[in-house]
């Protein structure tokens, strides 16, 4: 029988990224079950998602806690008590205590709107398109005691046009965000991601091609 896991999203925000979780795992597109949301901002969006799909929808703000530490074990004590085994930060604008990530080792994963190392932390699909990159994308990686830096499990590439504004470009890496993050929840339910060192190999993929892109695209040679 086909294994499910059970996952426990935390959000800050719009939730879009919720939002495709939540669809691809009701087409039976994805083998996961959303035990419960929680979000540190009580005016998530996120939040009405998740109400209107019947998942329990829990507000922890941070702000009501003086340490950190404090605040990370009473999401712990939510997401163990519905029963969580993978933790997904989905637009989760907190870092997480070293506790947190001990008690679900290797078991949190993260979306990042960049090419990670590129651009992590905050705004990174501004700082690329204000540094001029040709290409930017996103990461879905686990999550370890760094900003962004834990081993990266899937990314996508997209174009930077002369064209783009922030927002133009910050929605055609959202679009791909939405397929990555399904993606990588995906490889982890069927038991695909094995972390050796820094490095996450998914067994049985199929590789891509060597063909390379260039941006823009090259003119004789
Ligand atoms: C997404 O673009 C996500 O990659 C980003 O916040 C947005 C949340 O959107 N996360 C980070 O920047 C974390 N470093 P959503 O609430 O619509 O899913």
């Amino acid at each position: 029988m086909k294994k499910r896991v059970n996952i426990g999203v935390l959000v800050s925000g719009s939730g879009s990224n919720l939002q495709a979780i939540i669809d691809n795992a009701e087409k039976g597109l994805l083998d996961a079950d959303i035990r419960v949301v929680i979000s540190n901002n009580p005016d998530a969006y996120a939040l009405e998602r998740a109400k209107k799909h019947n998942i329990p929808a829990v507000v922890i703000e941070h702000s009501d806690f003086s340490e950190r530490e404090v605040f990370d074990r009473k999401m712990i004590e939510v997401l163990r008590s519905h029963s969580v085994e993978l933790v997904v930060m989905a637009g989760f604008m907190r870092v997480l205590s070293s506790m947190f990530l001990k008690t679900f080792p290797m078991k949190v994963i993260n979306i990042h709107p960049a090419i990670l190392p590129s651009f992590p932390g905050l705004h990174g699909q501004e700082r690329a398109f204000e540094y001029g990159v040709k290409f930017s994308g996103c990461s879905v990686h686990f999550a370890d005691e760094g900003v962004d830096t834990g081993p990266i499990i899937i990314q996508a590439v997209v174009p930077v046009y002369d064209s783009d504004t922030d927002e133009t470009l910050s929605a055609r890496i959202l679009k791909e965000e939405h397929r990555i993050y399904s993606q990588a929840i995906q490889f982890y339910a069927e038991g695909k991601l094995e972390v050796v060192g820094r490095k996450v190999r998914i067994k049985n993929y199929k590789q891509i091609d060597e063909s390379c892109l260039h941006n823009p695209p090259l003119t004789k040679f």
